[in-house]
């Protein structure tokens, strides 16, 4: 990095400073201390920014960390009352410009397909559809399955579950029916949304039909105790409007009478008014799947209060939110970037926001700047893939546009390498907009270490350094806190408002995952690196997770579903870089004696992962495998097949395999294709 450059993100600072709500280093150094030394005090500070029905009864953060004293536990303003519905729709009602205010400018798959919802729009759609949820018997503490392309039924329903005390459990469209299958039964949903179908470019989802075969599956089995799928017609409301005649096959899908209902006939004749209702601050607010080490997705759950205040104030502090901006987080609303950055965070903060339903590259490349100029778009959060995918297609067709409204820009879900970075930075941003490289889990609800814009110099490809609340260590595999510059596991010493309660149905899970290791700390399953001045630098996960375009994956689930195959004796998946997911999947396969892998064998392979788990999880790679490299115990020994994989001959070690010779003979069959 040149003194000019950086003297020139200087500049940039500066400008932001004025107006920042944190403006400088030492404001945040005081901030953070405060937050972490005496968080009674500062989360109770922050606290009366919100609406609660009763106060807390006892203390503010009452927890347990440390399963050798007993439960893992934590409360957030336990005792007192509130609604998130409520706090993020009806509390700032008496706002001069709420009524007219725009929470979402909502842009469809074709970019004439757009239109527009104000809060109090926004609030009488959610009121109506808890309506329609309470008279279907949707009770506090129920579940509600959600699987819906990014249309504003999606927040509706979801908003509409946070204000009659139900819990939502998303599952992202790209997910298959087996996938929705298990998540419904694992969380004993009793009611599903969807829709009809949905265009992701040229491509026709056809999600009724996969939610369908979900439901039949499901039928057979325990935890089974769907009520009503209700299906909103988002292609066929087009059809009837006259356009798009094209998608005629696609019309109303009610084919199972006894629990298909329709969502625009259930709202029709819903009231606009729904009293909330008032939940104890640690009542459950949604569950999240996100993949787990075992292969089994991990229903990730999260409560309430605490939920609420640190996706407000984090989306306040990280984009620095200002009342005139229109901020974009392009995520999907199925992953928690989407939860906490297209919902929560910024309708607490009543923000106008973008969500968008299509791709990011359709029908032009240029769709993502298109959209930045015709919004004016001021805070931008996407994700190192998004960037990569469009550095492919240059400068030019970012220079067709206007993007002058940027101010602050964000990223996510994965490391983001240097060139990425540059390109985010000058390219897109002009050079003139920080990059809030943001590093968090589904677990933990909102950012843990990230910049603030106008507070903390940045260092690309560093997440600089923790959130307000947020105390984290590095360890060494003893389990010993290492001071100044260090690398090894990161952890976290204390909780934060918005952590993970539990794993849903699986406590014991829950404290194995996080806290059973290192006792006293939570776990995030990262490495990291503290460097001389303190910036932490996530190096790459400690296990067998793969991070695929930002969504983490696990091998032993892409494996479970190969292994589904009548072909296959044994397979073992790692990880593999890919110039723009990032990593992708690399499967070495052995097939059953006399099998060969021809190319049929492989597409169908492919098949079976998509499948079984959804088009994310694709193989890019499968290699015949003879045999695979084991040790003595039996162990697959995948630090050597990620070697093979990138035909790095230095593998260190490998006296503990039973057999050397394997590896040879892998890499000499090994994909010419991956670099
Ligand atoms: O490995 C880390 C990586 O993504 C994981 C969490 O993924 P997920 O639960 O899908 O939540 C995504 C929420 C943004 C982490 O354990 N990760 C996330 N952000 C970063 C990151 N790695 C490096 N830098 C980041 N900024």
């Amino acid at each position: 990095m040149t003194t000019e450059s950086v003297s020139a993100r200087e500049l940039v600072y500066r400008r932001l400073q004025p107006n920042a709500h944190v403006p400088d280093l030492e404001t945040y150094k005081r901030m953070h201390r405060e937050s972490v030394e005496n968080p009674e005090g500062f989360w109770g500070e922050i606290a009366k920014g919100f609406y609660w029905n009763t106060p807390p009864t006892g203390a503010i953060l009452d927890y347990n960390f440390d399963v050798t004293k007993g439960k893992v536990y934590v409360n957030f303003m336990k005792g007192a009352t509130t609604n998130i519905c409520y706090n993020l729709l009806d509390r700032k009602k008496q706002e001069s410009d709420w009524e007219e205010k725009i929470a979402y400018y909502w842009e469809g798959n074709e970019p004439h397909d757009c239109s527009t919802i104000t809060y109090s729009q926004l609030l009488k759609e959610v009121c109506k559809f808890a309506n329609v949820l309470r008279s279907l018997g949707v009770q506090r503490g129920d579940r509600v399955a959600i699987y819906l392309p990014v249309i504003p039924e999606m927040i509706y329903s979801m908003l509409a579950c946070a204000r009659i005390g139900a819990v939502h459990s998303v599952v992202f469209a790209g997910f298959s029916a087996e996938s929705l299958c298990d998540r419904i039964l694992d969380s004993q949903c009793m009611l599903l949304v969807t829709a009809d179908g949905f265009y992701r470019g040229e491509k026709l989802i056809q999600l009724k039909q996969i939610a369908d075969d979900a439901l039949e599956k499901c039928k057979r089995k325990k935890g089974f105790v769907m009520k009503k799928c209700i299906v909103v017609h988002h292609l066929g409301n087009k059809l009837r409007s006259g356009q798009e005649q094209a998608h005629c096959k696609v019309l109303p899908l009610l084919c199972n009478p006894d629990i298909d209902v329709c969502w625009d006939v259930l709202m029709k004749g819903a009231s606009e008014q729904c009293e909330p209702e008032w939940v104890d601050a640690e009542h459950p607010l949604f569950i999240l799947y996100t993949s787990g080490s075992t292969g089994k997705p991990k229903g990730v759950l999260h409560t309430v209060a605490g939920y609420l205040i640190y996706t407000a104030i984090s989306f306040k502090y990280v984009f620095d939110y200002h009342a005139d901006d229109v901020y974009w987080c392009t995520a999907d609303i199925g992953w928690i970037t989407g939860h906490s950055y297209v919902i929560y965070g910024p309708l607490t903060n009543g923000a106008t926001s973008i969500i968008f339903e299509g791709l990011l590259v359709y029908p032009h490349m240029g769709r993502l700047y298109e959209m930045i100029e015709k919004y004016k778009v001021t805070k931008l959060y996407t994700a190192p893939t998004v960037i990569r995918m469009l550095m492919k297609f240059g400068e030019e067709p970012v220079r067709k546009f206007n993007l002058k409204s940027l101010k602050i820009l964000g990223c996510a879900g994965e490391p983001i390498n240097p060139e990425a970075w540059t390109w985010y930075y000058n390219v897109i941003g002009d050079g003139q907009c920080p990059i809030m490289d943001t590093f968090w889990q589904t677990e933990t609800g909102g950012p843990m270490i990230t910049p603030l814009p106008a507070a903390i110099p940045l260092k690309p490809g560093s997440a600089t350094f923790p959130f307000f609340g947020v105390l984290p260590a590095i360890l060494n595999e003893h389990g010993e806190e290492l001071q100044g510059e260090a690398e090894g596991y990161l952890v976290f010493k204390q909780p934060w408002p918005s952590i993970l309660r539990t794993i849903y149905g699986d406590d014991e899970r829950f404290e194995m995952t996080y806290f059973k290791q290192f006792p006293g700390f939570y776990l995030t399953g990262d490495r990291c690196r503290r460097d001389g001045d303190g910036y932490y630098w996530i190096t790459g996960r400690i296990d067998d997770m793969l991070n695929v375009s930002g969504h983490l994956l696990s091998s032993t689930e892409v494996e479970s579903a190969l292994a589904e195959h009548s072909a296959v004796a044994e397979v073992a998946v790692v990880s593999h870089p890919h110039p723009v997911k990032g990593e992708c999947v690399y499967c070495f396969v052995t097939l059953k004696d006399g099998m060969e892998l021809t190319q049929s064998i492989s597409d169908e392979l492919k098949n079976k992962v998509r499948e079984k788990i959804g088009p994310i999880a694709t193989p890019d790679f499968i290699q015949n495998a003879p045999g695979l490299p084991k040790t003595r115990s039996g162990k697959i020994m995948r630090r050597i097949l990620r070697h093979i994989a990138c035909n790095e001959k230095e593998l260190g070690d490998i006296s503990t395999l039973i057999d050397p010779a394997v590896v040879e003979v892998l890499f000499s069959q090994r994909c010419q294709a991956a670099a």
